[in-house]
């Protein structure tokens, strides 16, 4: 198919690798003009100019953008309305883990953890919603997690980060309705998927990267770890008005484990 998201405007945040590239890539190829930001504006800028290499200049726009910071959600928003002309999706991405469990968990990690995982969301869609009503219809994906609906013992920061996403999703999708807005918001809960984010868990568990890989396969019922195509083509179809009746709902992507 192609086409499925033609004309739309979208910012996708951390963008400059894994699952945040795979979205900007897709959404591009599917007719989408997209801003990639970054903490890392360096990766970013590598991601919007491999997607303008392969569809035409102009396709991608890039800016540094530390999510947590509410003022440079604002110049993100700036950034869309300038070089996009509007803003109609926003891939709410960024997102980090952090060790340890409730007996050892820093409480500034914990605070980190909540702040560019949640934070974000609640800046993110304060400052992006007044444009995005201009140019609705419009969808806000969230990426939580299926450790935002099954708990673990070893991340109580990441688990409790990732729910209040699932929860803060809904509440959003419910005020837009209510408001007619024309804007729906989903999130989206994937299991393992094979991205740098990876490369963190194996050194903190002292595993090779492949030997976590199939350590964590065999946890999956269906004894694969997700590639980031297989979430970027959720985000796709949450972006595009195929899916223009679901919003407050939760899409998971987890090989089947929320079936046990
Ligand atoms: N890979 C997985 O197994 C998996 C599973 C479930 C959910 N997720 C979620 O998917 C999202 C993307 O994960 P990924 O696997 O691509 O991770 P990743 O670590 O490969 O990429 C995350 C990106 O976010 C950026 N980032 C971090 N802090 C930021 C900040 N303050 N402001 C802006 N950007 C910031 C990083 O620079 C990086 O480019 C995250 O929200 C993650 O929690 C990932």
């Amino acid at each position: 198919m192609v086409d499925r998201v033609k004309g739309k405007l979208a910012i996708v945040t951390g963008a400059a690798q894994g699952l945040g590239a795979a979205h900007s890539m897709l959404l591009a190829q599917e007719g989408a003009r997209v801003l990639c930001t970054d903490i890392n504006g360096d990766g970013a800028a590598e991601t919007a100019a491999g997607i303008n290499d392969a569809l035409g200049a102009g396709t991608a726009y890039s800016i540094q953008h530390d999510v947590t910071d509410p003022a440079a959600w604002e110049a993100a928003v700036d950034s869309a309305r300038d070089n996009l002309g509007g803003l109609n999706v926003l891939v709410n991405n960024a997102g980090i883990g952090v060790a340890g469990n409730i007996e050892t968990c820093d409480f500034a990690d914990w605070q980190r953890c909540f702040s560019v995982n949640v934070d974000s969301i609640f800046h993110g869609c304060q400052k992006a919603l007044p444009l995005m009503r201009e140019h609705a219809p419009g969808s806000i994906v969230n990426i939580s997690s299926i450790a935002g609906l099954i708990a673990s013992d070893t991340m109580p920061a990441y688990n409790a980060s990732k729910a209040s996403v699932w929860m803060l999703s809904k509440s959003i999708a419910l005020h837009c309705a209510k408001k007619n807005m024309q804007i729906r918001c989903n999130s989206v809960h994937p299991t393992f998927v094979d991205t740098p984010i990876l490369d963190g868990t194996a050194k903190h568990s002292g595993l090779d990267k492949q030997v976590l890989l199939d350590k964590l396969a065999r946890q999956i019922p269906l004894k694969f770890v997700g590639e980031p195509s297989d979430i970027a083509n959720a985000v796709l179809y949450l972006a595009s008005d195929e899916s223009r009746f679901m919003t407050g709902a939760e899409l998971k992507l987890d090989g089947g484990i929320s079936a046990m």
